[in-house]
């Protein structure tokens, strides 16, 4: 943990442990990564209503939407971005805190910052989902029409075209989610959660 000068940490009176048992799940993060348009906000979604119905507190953190708010000052350079993965992480901490599982759904493109989340959130609380859809394939869907965009130079430094995108070397969880529809990537997901005892 990083420590401010001046500044007390202050114990919460209702731990972790309890909410958990009073949750009946344990809490943890989903972590998402993929280049735009693999799937990860749609596959994020679908696994979050299937969560919910099983009666898990569950929130999805979604890229454009906390580009919206929170980190509505940050743009896509590298160091942008790096920022974007920290605060995400440290707002996934609080939601593991508050007893909750939460979905990411953000492209975090760079190993070393996915890396750092993973530390701070401990390996048993951090699951990498790797939503792994080809460039071809992911500029041939182009959702919001952004790879024309960035092949027309329209829009610098978007990933996969003109700044890196690096995948995980072993990711929890690998999604074929060029080949399989956003249902049975969900379907895939809820089946290791289900083989790790972290949900019933
Ligand atoms: S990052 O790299 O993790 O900080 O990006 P993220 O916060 O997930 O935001 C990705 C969404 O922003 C839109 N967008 C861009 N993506 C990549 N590169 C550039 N330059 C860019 N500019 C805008 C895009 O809609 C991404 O959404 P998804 O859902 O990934 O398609």
């Amino acid at each position: 943990m990083t420590q401010s000068s001046n500044v007390t940490w202050h114990e919460q009176s209702i731990t972790k442990q309890e909410r958990r048992e009073r949750n009946g799940h344990h809490s943890l993060v989903i972590w998402f990564t993929g280049l735009s348009g693999s799937g990860k906000s749609t596959i994020a979604n679908e696994l979050a209503r299937r969560l919910y119905e099983n009666g898990v507190q569950v929130y999805v953190l979604d890229g454009d939407n906390v580009r919206h708010g929170l980190n509505g000052d940050l743009g896509f350079s590298d160091d942008d971005r790096r920022e974007n993965i920290r605060r995400i992480g440290e707002v996934a901490k609080l939601f593991t805190d508050a007893g909750s599982v939460v979905i990411t759904a953000f492209i975090s493109p760079f190993k070393e910052d996915r890396s750092q989340v993973r530390t701070l959130l401990g390996a048993d609380e951090f699951v990498e989902v790797f939503a792994d859809c080809s460039l071809e394939q992911c500029e041939a869907r182009d959702p919001k029409g952004l790879y024309k965009k960035a092949r027309k130079g329209e829009i610098k430094g978007f990933t996969g075209i003109d700044s890196p995108y690096e995948e995980p070397d072993q990711p929890e969880v690998r999604l074929d989610s060029s080949a399989k529809n956003p249902a049975e990537c969900a379907e895939d997901v809820l089946r290791y959660l289900q083989e790790k005892n972290y949900i019933r």
